[in-house]
């Protein structure tokens, strides 16, 4: 059995996702802990609810952020875990933290990578005009909402669109395509060569 510890920073849909395929699905996984950086993170409550082991790392008790880093890792290293899943988690880790969990650091981001990095993506994608936008799940690199694909949700962007309406249609499809990449994860389904992954028996890696 795999173990997979996730990080949340709010409501954490994704995460109730990820732990309701797992364990309906009979993945061959078990999410051993759910973790946040606040003690509020809606996420954690239902988590604990599932009789999932919680913990926070309140990121504003730390002055400099190496220190909240390694205070995380501890926390996630306590449940050995094989996977570690971003779920809507809003902090930036550094170089170091993400070595550490290198080649099974899972994030999702809410743009079609590599455009719109970082916050506020479906508004930068209403006033860049695109006509269609998705979601990234992607294997964390230091760089920022970077690193090589593993899958991606493209969804049309209609007339009369505002960020709410937008960010509901990629959320509906978060819930889709980052189950799918854990599972394909704690299933040796992916192959990574060259910064390309890819599915080992050919599955398709976008959701249109
Ligand atoms: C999701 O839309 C996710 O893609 C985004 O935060 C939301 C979390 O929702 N993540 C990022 O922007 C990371 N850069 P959730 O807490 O309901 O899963």
């Amino acid at each position: 059995m795999k173990r997979i510890v996730i990080l949340v920073s709010g409501r954490g849909s994704n995460m109730r996702a990820i732990v309701s395929r797992c364990r309906g699905e009979g993945w061959p996984a078990e999410v051993v802990a759910v973790l946040a950086d606040r003690a509020g993170a809606a996420g954690l409550a239902w988590a604990a609810e599932q009789g999932i082991a919680t913990a926070a790392v309140e990121f504003k008790a730390f002055a400099k952020r190496d220190e909240f880093d390694a205070t995380l890792a501890e926390a996630i290293d306590a449940h050995a875990p094989d996977l570690v899943v971003l779920a809507g988690f809003m902090r930036i880790l550094g170089a170091a933290f993400v070595r550490r969990y290198e080649g099974r650091m899972l994030n999702i981001h809410p743009s079609l990578l590599p455009a719109f990095p970082g916050l506020h993506t479906h508004r930068r994608a209403l006033e860049a005009g695109c006509k269609a936008v998705g979601a990234t799940v992607h294997f964390v690199t230091p760089e920022l909402d970077h690193g090589p694909i593993v899958m991606q949700s493209v969804v049309p962007v209609r007339a009369g669109d505002d960020e709410a309406a937008l960010a509901a249609r990629v959320l509906a499809t978060e819930h889709v395509i980052y189950p799918l990449s854990v599972r394909w994860f704690v299933e040796d389904e992916l192959q990574v060569e060259g910064g390309i992954v890819r599915h080992r028996r050919g599955a398709s890696q976008l959701l249109a």
